[in-house]
């Protein structure tokens, strides 16, 4: 068994102590990620164990594919697994300030601390005299005037804990992203396409917070003609959730590509197929969570509050009550909550339709449970949006929800990493 020479040069774990061909630590090697980097016999007990590649049974024929179909091939060599589960616990940091965000919302939390201070702001108030000023502050702003005017401190301090978590947990997910970049970067770990692709990411990071501040100012404003509750502009809402799905949706990938070993599979027309839908189904999976964001942004949850049918209507009146149309699709909270149904209902046919087709292909056990779970994460999601829709948008449920949209993007980046194309 040989061992390719650049991958002896490259690898880290090479470097530190290159282990004797055959040999038990050659075996250690390779479950810390190298095994890859071994010709693929077509899966012994420990391959089977680690990344499933005992090939189920596919529906229609009377005994499982060549096992020589559904070998893994070759993870990129130069990164060591440490980079690829830094992003992966990342991508949790992530998720976790985008639940957080959606809880501050919904509990009307988000417009509580009225300025912005990467330092100062992150000692909270200690004594009376300084809560009371911060109420102050607070008291100058629409969100106390029109809507909270009867606030007690006790329940201005519950709302502003809730704003300084999300904001304290932002720069947790800050740091977790800056300080073992560096390290890693220092380290020599990174090859120069990961050195790109760090960069960008600690980018979007510190974008991610700039825009968290540009959208809560948006709700701080004097609308001198509105009577309307103050609430963030829903365009800013969109992007601020949209750029961190991207963030997150990044980090995941990266992660796992780095992480997962490829399934050398036949590039036959209908797996060229199966993974044209996968990229499909995920687009239109992202494309329906960022209207949401839009559906939560003018609290358009609290229109219609019934399925299949709005009212007594499949097609409400007043779908184009604004003027000019194209208005309707970003400011109409009949229009967002209509096509947030429609989006969230072709999400999940295409999610079925990806499912039976992928049955009829040969695919490795692991690349069958992110189909499966995909199609499960899925119905749960529309489960869980009609049940927010019909209960008047209970906050345990909208936030349940929320994660719901992180969760099914996870299954179709999953499911996208599993069928991966090996390189030539
Ligand atoms: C694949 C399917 C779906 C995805 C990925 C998805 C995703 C999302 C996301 C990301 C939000 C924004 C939450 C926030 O920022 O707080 C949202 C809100 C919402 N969604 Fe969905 N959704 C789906 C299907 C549905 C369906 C079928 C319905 C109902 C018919 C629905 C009803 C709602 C409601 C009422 C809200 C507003 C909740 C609030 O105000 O916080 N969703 N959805």
């Amino acid at each position: 068994m040989v061992t390719p020479r650049c991958v002896r040069k490259c690898s880290p774990l090479f470097r530190r102590r290159a282990p004797l061909p055959g040999s038990l630590g050659m075996l250690r090697a390779a479950r810390g990620g190298v095994r890859l980097l071994l010709p693929a016999r077509g899966g012994g007990a420990g391959a089977e164990g680690r990344g499933g590649l005992a090939p189920a049974p596919a529906p229609g024929l009377a005994s499982p594919p060549p096992r020589r179909l559904l070998q893994q091939a070759a993870p990129p060599a130069a990164t060591p697994p440490a980079v690829g589960r830094w992003l992966l616990a990342c991508s949790g940091a992530v998720a976790g300030a985008v639940v957080l965000g959606g809880v501050t919302r919904l509990t009307e939390s988000g417009l509580s601390m009225v300025d912005w201070h990467l330092v100062k702001e992150m000692k909270p108030p200690r004594t009376q005299q300084e809560w009371e000023a911060e109420f102050q502050k607070y008291q100058q702003f629409p969100e106390f005037k029109i809507l909270n005017h009867d606030m007690t401190l006790t329940e201005f301090k519950f709302i502003w804990y809730m704003e300084y978590s999300h904001r304290m947990w932002g720069r947790v997910v800050g740091l977790a992203y800056i300080l073992p970049a560096a390290y890693f970067w220092q380290k020599g770990w990174l090859s120069r396409p990961m050195k790109g692709c760090v960069l960008a990411l600690c980018g979007l990071v510190c974008f991610q917070g700039l825009l968290g501040w540009y959208m809560v100012k948006s709700g701080l404003e004097e609308k001198p003609d509105s009577y309307d509750i103050p609430r963030v502009s829903q365009y800013r809402l969109a992007a601020h959730l949209g750029s961190a799905l991207v963030l997150y949706s990044a980090s995941l990938w990266t992660g796992l590509s780095l992480l997962l070993p490829r399934h050398k599979l036949p590039e036959t027309h209908q797996l060229l197929r199966l993974r044209r839908y996968a990229h499909g189904t995920a687009a239109l999976i992202f494309l329906t969570a960022l209207s949401g964001a839009f559906v939560a942004g003018l609290d358009a949850g609290l229109v219609y509050n019934s399925f299949p049918k709005m009212g007594d209507h499949w097609i409400p009146d007043d779908l184009l009550a604004f003027s000019p149309v194209l208005r309707n699709i970003f400011e109409n909270p009949t229009t967002v909550q209509f096509d947030h149904r429609i989006l969230g209902i072709a999400s999940v046919t295409a999610v079925t339709a990806l499912y039976l087709f992928s049955r009829k292909i040969p695919l490795p056990r692991r690349t069958r449970m992110a189909v499966t779970s995909l199609l499960a994460v899925a119905c749960m999601q529309v489960g869980l949006g009609i049940s927010t829709l019909l209960l008047y948008v209970p906050t345990p449920l909208a936030a349940t929800h929320q994660s719901g949209s992180l969760a099914l993007l996870s299954m179709a980046l999953w499911l996208m990493s599993e069928l991966r194309r090996v390189p030539k």
